[in-house]
């Protein structure tokens, strides 16, 4: 039986009731059932939390179970090293960017990736040379990183930044990617946010097919509390050391041991009959896509359609020749409680997990049908989102332009000067236009025309009247 360490302490905790004098401040009343006053306000929502210090270890963590599990989850996807975090994602892109770059040092990086690897080149000052993923020729969406695009400007960066699974759900060939980076021994990351559960299947994800660097979020596709997330690193490239000092610069230093301790517990749950039963799951996605694709005019997503893997767990639809509007459909599925992970007029993403029953799977899949038949329309051309084939042009490294002194100016007359911000479509999280990137009339209409489909996020004036620009004066 897997070991779980951080699980055994914090239930220990938990049943410890300890009186603590110090942190945390709401003194874990809810283990005694406090009521009363105003703590009930609050009490139901802190109730299981415990501090990793003084709480689920002591104070000088002498325990070192945080250390422990981190080394079970290291074994268990295949790497060297792992670090849990308790800022998503965000925090290991973060993280694994300024581990492999420095001020002024050129990375190739996926222009699709999401806005945090911005935030990593803010924070080191590193020059991004955007690489991109194939787009499929009918649809426009991402198909998958080539090996052929990092080995065009190897030569000229340190390092690779790539994503996989995208938020659509196309997989990369890493394997590929990992022998192309592998002869100059610059280091390769890969943002496997999306793809947790990877790990978990026979073939393995980054770390398994040899990336230097991998980031996972534990709360999207696995079980983890929201926020957690796991950044894995392997070989000798650049010490653990290293990796350490930058995970322990953009974390807190009070982590909540519940929200690590549902890592420990993901791995482990995963471990105990969690593959099998994603592999239950991975079969209702399948069959699902089959009746799916029976609805005439609509486009599923697979292997043979993308022309590349596409993550087994993942169901996306291509609606134009439906006619239907996935904005709409987006809208009545969130009333309904099925809310998707995205939704745009041509396209909808749907994440199932093994938290998800296969019959759950197969009743929305049988759903979905009916509700696209009754918002089907006039088959249309497909309007791809803008975001996923940005091409700025770069005049300041992302950090230069965060750093210099802006401006506020309409929208319309920022055309030929340099953002001092991002507007950044969510979801997927993607910019449409970041600090350093020159503003045109293109990205203008896109930020406009992305406004009207979902949330444009990040960007300091929300009515999209005016923006910020890097002041040359
Ligand atoms: C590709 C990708 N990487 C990283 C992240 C950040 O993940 P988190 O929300 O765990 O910080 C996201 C979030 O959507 C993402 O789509």
């Amino acid at each position: 039986m897997s070991r779980t360490p951080l699980v055994d302490a914090w239930r220990r905790a938990l049943a410890a009731r300890r009186r603590p004098m110090q942190v945390p401040g709401h003194k874990m009343r809810y283990a005694e059932g406090a009521a009363g006053w105003s703590y009930d306000l609050v009490g139901d929502l802190v109730r299981d939390d415990v501090p990793l210090q003084g709480g689920v270890d002591d104070n000088a963590y002498s325990n070192k179970y945080l250390d422990q599990a981190e080394a079970l989850w290291a074994q268990s996807v295949g790497a060297d090293h792992s670090r849990f975090l308790v800022g998503g994602s965000s925090q290991g892109n973060i993280a694994a960017l300024a581990t492999v770059g420095d001020e002024g040092v050129p990375i190739a990086i996926d222009r699709t990736s999401h806005r945090s690897t911005q935030a990593g080149l803010v924070l080191i000052g590193a020059r991004p040379v955007w690489i991109y993923p194939r787009l499929h020729p009918e649809f426009h969406l991402p198909i998958g990183m080539e090996a052929a695009s990092l080995t065009a400007v190897a030569d000229q960066v340190n390092g690779f930044f790539a994503t996989s699974p995208s938020y659509i759900g196309t997989v990369s060939d890493v394997a590929s990617l990992v022998a192309a980076t592998r002869p100059r021994k610059e280091p390769l990351i890969i943002d496997q946010a999306w793809g947790a559960h990877l790990d978990f299947l026979p073939e393995g994800g980054a770390m398994r097919a040899g990336a230097d660097f991998m980031v996972t979020s534990v709360h999207k596709a696995l079980l983890g509390y929201s926020q957690t997330a796991v950044v894995s690193m392997r070989g000798d490239l650049i010490p653990t050391s290293t990796l350490d000092r930058w995970v322990d610069l953009t974390t807190t230093t009070s982590p909540s041991g519940t929200l690590l301790a549902t890592i420990d517990g993901t791995r482990a749950a995963m471990e105990r009959g969690g593959a099998e039963r994603l592999a239950l799951i991975i079969e209702a996605v399948a069959e699902a896509r089959r009746r799916l694709a029976r609805v005439r005019g609509l486009v599923v997503l697979d292997d043979a359609v993308a022309g590349c893997r596409v993550d087994p767990a993942k169901l996306t639809l291509i609606l134009p020749g439906t006619g239907a509007d996935g904005v709409v459909l987006g809208e009545a599925l969130w009333q309904l409680g099925h809310g998707p992970e995205s939704a745009d007029h041509d396209t909808l993403v749907f994440t199932t997990t093994v938290a998800d029953e296969p019959e759950w799977v197969l009743e929305f899949a049988d759903l979905l049908a009916a509700l696209i038949e009754s918002h089907r329309g006039e088959a249309r051309p497909s309007s791809p989102l803008a975001v996923w084939r940005v091409e700025p042009e770069v005049v300041l490294t992302p950090r230069e332009a965060f750093l210099r002194g802006r401006r506020r100016v309409p929208m319309r007359e920022a055309i030929g000067e340099v953002s001092a911000e991002q507007f950044c479509p969510y979801p997927p999280g993607v910019p449409l236009l970041a600090p350093g990137e020159r503003v045109t009339q293109e990205s203008i209409d896109a930020i406009h025309a992305a406004s009207r489909v979902c949330r444009v996020a990040y960007c300091s004036d929300p009515t999209l009247e005016t923006m910020l620009i890097v002041d040359s004066a």
